[in-house]
Order: structure tokens, then C-alpha cells, then sequence
């Protein structure tokens, strides 16, 4: 059982305030009868809520997929540059949402936003070994070394040593890479420890998790439940 205002405020419907004030104005109905009481209880799964006669659909989680352009930063908040929030429809941003995990400024593609923790977590975390695949241009073709040293697990300038990866050459200096972890600029110091310079990067997976071809660069849109569970199907 969960209080009407504190699940009203979950769902993005307004801040504390606002819901309340929706709720002693009658704006809102439980089960087809207007209540006035913010802190009536109920079973969120079993009740039909409206606001102004919109129903709500009630989601205890939300998570979004979005098409990362270059030019924004991975956090909900920043002093100097645009962040992939400010990318989100209001709604959504309501509800504190957070980048699971994150992309640099300059790089592009799949990155996944909710305000489940426990998710993000996971998806994360080198334990689970979910892939995530890159796809890079470089300045310089890659070399069969460069392959097996990637296999065996780079050491970073730092010594810093990386879990195995997998690196596929393909044509005009560029690869698709695939690592578990998510090291600081993992993917160009990586290729800098063999000497090269990452010149493009872009995320196209996570896990069997493709990114959809058919979003624009710079929107977002739900995972289906499909989606959501193919992040963990270890290839
Ligand atoms: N590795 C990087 O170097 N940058 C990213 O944005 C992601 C992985």
C-alpha cells in the first residue's frame, strides 16, 4: 500500500505540492470516486487513478533508451555543459532519473536512463558480465597484436590492468569493441595504451540490447519488457 500523493509524485504528475493541491482541488479520482485525502493508502496495482480525468498508468520503474548525441555529459546535473537530462521529455525527468553508467561528452549512441538503482547496478557492474559493444575509428589499422592484447586484457598506462575484450577489426581504421567494465574513457585509453587515438566512438549494445536504428540522435523512448531483459542475456 502506498500514500496517493507520494505515489501521484512518482509517477511524474508534479512536485509534493502541486499533488496535493490537484488532491484538495478534487482534480483526482480513485476507482472512479474523487478523493480529497492526500494520505489515503492504496494498492497502486489494483486501483484506477485519474488526474483531471487522465488516467494514470501506473509504472513502478522507468527506463529509457537514448539515442546519446556528442555534446552532452552523462550526469543529471552540471555548471558548465548540457546533460543527457535536459534530452529527456519533462515527465520522465520528474520522476529522477539517473544514466546507468556513462558515455564521455564526445561520445555517441545507446545509453540507458532509470530510476532504478538496483538495475543500473547490475547493468554496470563487471560481475554481470554484460558486454557492451563500441563501435571506434581510429588513426591507425588495427594489428592482429592488437587483437590478442585486447583478448588477453590491456594494462593501462596507469598499470591499470582490464578484464578481456573483444576487438573485431573492420574497415578504414575503425573496430567494434566489446568490454564488462566501465573504466574512466575505458575504450580510448585502451586503444592509447597500443598506441592509437580513438578519432569516433559510439555505443551500439548493451548485452543482445541493440541500439533502435530507427531513434533520432538526441531522443528518447520506454524499453519494452523485451528490451529490458535482453541487457542481461550474456552472449
Ligand atoms: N570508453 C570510452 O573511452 N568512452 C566512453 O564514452 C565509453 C567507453
Amino acid at each position: 500500500m502506498e500514500r496517493l500523493d507520494k505515489l501521484l509524485v512518482s509517477q511524474g504528475v508534479g512536485s509534493r505540492r502541486e499533488v496535493q493541491k490537484l488532491i484538495r482541488r478534487k482534480a483526482v479520482t480513485v476507482n472512479g470516486e474523487t478523493v480529497t485525502k492526500p494520505d489515503l493508502k492504496l494498492d497502486p496495482d489494483n486501483s484506477r487513478i485519474e488526474v483531471s480525468g487522465r488516467p494514470i498508468s501506473y509504472k513502478k520503474n522507468i527506463y529509457l533508451m537514448l539515442n546519446k548525441p556528442a555534446g552532452f555529459v552523462s550526469a543529471t546535473e552540471d555548471n558548465l555543459s548540457r546533460t543527457v537530462l535536459e534530452l529527456v521529455p519533462e515527465e520522465y525527468r520528474r520522476r529522477g532519473l539517473a544514466p546507468a553508467g556513462r558515455l564521455d561528452k564526445d561520445t555517441e549512441g545507446l545509453l540507458i536512463l532509470t530510476d532504478d538503482g538496483d538495475f543500473a547496478h547490475k547493468l554496470i557492474s563487471p560481475k554481470s558480465k554484460v558486454y557492451k559493444r563500441y563501435y571506434a575509428e581510429l588513426d591507425a589499422e588495427i594489428t592482429e597484436e592488437d587483437i590478442e592484447s585486447f583478448k588477453s586484457g590491456i594494462v593501462l598506462e596507469n598499470g591499470e590492468k582490464c578484464l578481456p575484450a573483444r576487438l573485431e577489426k573492420c574497415e578504414n581504421s575503425s573496430a567494434f569493441v566489446e568490454i564488462c567494465e566501465g573504466k574512466f574513457h575505458q575504450v580510448k585509453k585502451m586503444f592509447l595504451s597500443r598506441g592509437k587515438k580513438v578519432l569516433y566512438l559510439r555505443r551500439d549494445a548493451i548485452g543482445t540490447l541493440r541500439l533502435d536504428v530507427n531513434l533520432p540522435k538526441g531522443m528518447a523512448r520506454e524499453l519494452t519488457k523485451t528490451e529490458k531483459d535482453a541487457i542481461f542475456v550474456v552472449k
